[in-house]
């Protein structure tokens, strides 16, 4: 690769707030820089010291590092645990009665769920699981609304050895059967529907689809009664209170080596063919809690927010283990951010009274374009930390969301890490690390992140090149499931040193701090230059009328590629005359952003953009739309199908 070049630039920087850091786990810069150099010194022992103190080991391990089967690196090993007496069993002597779930419907009901609850229904539901003949190694397909019950299916396979996969609730029941397939799982465990935005998700009908579409290997559906309605019960069904009726109320944990897997999750596949990326028990289970007492400084007295769902990685590092591992309090909601109405959020921060709040900035996005008054409305002053995952977050949302609802005087907790890499990687410490509008600032102590070229050289200040971690960590992922061949090609290329490879643009500026430039497939060469989409898209979005923008770059005969931008402005979608004005307003203002090699040669506008059901633009279809054509390929995992007709003019 050619160095990217790097054509935004952002100066604002916010240092922690002094009466934030007073009270931080790791409270100064130099106590973050104490914790980099001893990584550095002792990297084994350092992560050794971690492991032990976030996870509590039945047998302690001996090895801390294995490398001797790179690729293949083992973390912990002789060592044994159980995740579900990590979450649940070691808070029950100090926390039986604090509440563990904060779990409010979509209708606005809510339930509390106390540490020993969890501890009762997940045993209970192990047992159930015991009785259906499920055994350690065995997989097991969840696929359930954003419940308690999610959770606690998640660690009842936890605690009997049993590998879970969780399938998102929106996802088709085509896309259930190839992920159920995939991972030879005999047993999925649902629920007779869902709620989401006042409609019912028919999650039941849909694996009722999906076995009849072929999934030879599944004997047993358990169903959780959510809904309460009458769902046909074939004869391979059973309901989750008929399976965990008069089970015993013990249940003993099955003790797993380290590296036994927890899970399988398949990615959103915004590129190609779904990967079932396999997580191991220790390994993950140390960096996911470790990552969310620190970065997330969470305390005792915290209410923590994640609005991720369960079947993302979100919502398995820091729904289900980090946080229940840490025995915070969490809130879990099972309905949208607009439903009843766009105040949802802020109306639940205020109503649970939530200190730390992790979400994407795709809802940011959507949140901001209907105006501060919408959160005006609600008393935000519990929030003390703000986060975001899933997307670069471009400098103007990062700046409403400090400055509407982090009040100035949030700290804001942009992480960078993937499905692959099991826990945050880059990311700033909140009572530590100053951070920049767009940045994830600077890696974890102990993550050995780099840019490099294409020939795995280090590259210098403010140049873009290839995101790499050059040292294993212990939450990585373990292989891809049947298909290791894969996991080696797109993660370990020969050519790059042995290194990790994330698939991400990104450069370093002259204080290290890491700046994502977007996907490398999804780089743009215009008369040779290589730019990223994320500077451009931002600069858009930074124009007072844009909420959303992304840019693909298209076949051009002089020029290599040319420049298409895909917006959605506030308000409504412009069309005729107004439509060409604000194309123009919109290429001078780029030209002026960041020079005129960004102005797009062409802007079209939609009430929305493709993305994945996680939120991700997908801009290898807006590639396709750019060329006049409808994408071919698969669209399965796509949250809005019709938009793509819109955007191509049809
Ligand atoms: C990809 C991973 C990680 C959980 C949710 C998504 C992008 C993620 C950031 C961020 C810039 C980000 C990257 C990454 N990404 N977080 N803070 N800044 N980009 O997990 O579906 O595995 O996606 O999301 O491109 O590679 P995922």
């Amino acid at each position: 690769m050619n160095n990217l070049e790097s054509i935004l630039t952002e100066n604002r920087v916010f240092p922690p707030n002094p009466a934030f850091a007073a009270k931080a786990r790791i409270g100064s810069r130099a106590a973050y820089d104490a914790l980099v150099a001893e990584a550095n010194s002792d990297y084994e022992g350092f992560w050794a010291r971690l492991a032990r103190e976030f996870v509590t080991w039945d047998t302690p391990f001996s090895t801390v590092l294995d490398e001797s089967n790179a690729p293949h690196y083992r973390w912990f090993t002789e060592g044994k645990l159980n995740a579900s007496v990590n979450c649940i069993d070691r808070h029950l002597p100090t926390k039986a009665s604090k509440i563990a779930i904060i779990a409010e419907a979509d209708d606005g009901s809510v339930r509390e769920i106390t540490y020993q609850q969890l501890h009762d229904q997940v045993v209970a539901l192990a047992n159930g699981l015991k009785s259906l003949g499920i055994t350690q190694g065995d997989r097991v397909v969840i696929y359930m609304p954003m419940i308690p019950e999610a959770s606690i299916a998640m660690l009842a396979c936890a605690r009997i050895g049993a590998i879970h996969s969780v399938v998102f609730g929106g996802f088709s029941a085509e896309a259930l059967r190839d992920r159920i397939n995939d991972t030879g799982a005999r047993l999925v465990i649902t629920a007779d529907g869902g709620m989401r935005g006042g409609r019912m998700v028919p999650l039941k009908a849909a694996v009722d689809k999906a076995i009849e579409n072929g999934c030879p290997n599944i004997e047993q559906v358990v169903v959780f009664e959510r809904l309460g309605n009458a769902t046909l019960m074939a004869e391979r069904d059973i309901t989750w209170s008929a399976l965990t009726a008069g089970q015993p109320t013990t249940c003993p944990p099955v003790m797993v080596d380290a590296e036994h897997p927890l899970f399988l999750l398949y990615t959103s596949g915004s590129t190609g063919k779904p990967k079932g990326v396999q997580h191991a028990t220790g390994g993950f289970l140390v960096n996911a809690a470790m990552t969310n007492a620190w970065v997330f400084d969470l305390n005792d007295d915290d209410v923590y927010w994640c609005t991720a769902d369960v079947g993302w990685i979100t919502g398995h590092s820091y729904v289900t283990y980090g946080p229940m591992a840490l025995g915070v309090t969490q809130v879990m909601f099972e309905g949208i951010p607009s439903y009843p109405d766009g105040g949802r959020f802020w109306q639940m921060i205020e109503r649970h009274k939530v200190s730390v709040f992790y979400t994407a900035p795709t809802a940011i996005r959507a949140l901001m374009k209907l105006g501060d008054e919408v959160p005006a409305k609600s008393d935000l002053s519990s929030l003390r930390l703000l986060g975001t995952v899933g997307e670069p977050i471009n400098p103007e949302a990062w700046m409403w969301y400090h400055r509407v609802i982090g009040g100035e005087r949030c700290p804001i907790a942009d992480t960078w890490w993937q499905t692959e890499t099991g826990a945050h990687m880059i990311a700033p410490l909140p009572g530590a690390i100053a951070t920049k509008p767009g940045s994830c600032t600077l890696p974890l102590p102990g993550i050995m992140a780099a840019i490099v070229n294409d020939e795995g050289e280090l590259i210098g200040p403010n140049q873009g090149g290839n995101l790499v971690i050059t040292r294993p960590w212990p939450s990585m992922i373990r292989t891809i499931w049947g298909d290791d061949a894969r996991f080696q090609r797109s993660y370990f290329p020969e050519k790059l040193k042995g290194y990790y490879l994330a698939g991400d643009s990104a450069r370093r500026d002259n204080e290290g701090y890491f700046w994502i430039m977007g996907r490398i497939d999804d780089v743009l060469n215009v008369s040779g230059h290589r730019l990223g989409t994320m500077e451009i898209e931002s600069a858009l979005v930074a124009h007072p009328l844009v909420a959303e923008a992304a840019v693909v770059g298209k076949p051009h005969e002089i020029k290599g590629e040319s420049i298409v931008a895909f917006v959605v402005c506030k308000g409504d979608r412009p069309e005729g005359v107004a439509a060409e004005a604000m194309v123009k307003t919109l290429r001078d203002w780029v030209a002026e952003q960041i020079g005129p090699i960004a102005k797009p040669d062409e802007i079209r506008f939609g009430d929305n953009l493709p993305k994945t059901r996680s939120g991700k633009i997908m801009r290898r279809l807006l590639r396709g739309i750019a060329k006049g054509e409808l994408p071919e390929g698969d669209v399965s995992t796509l949250e809005n199908p019709a938009i793509l007709e819109q955007l191509l003019g049809k």
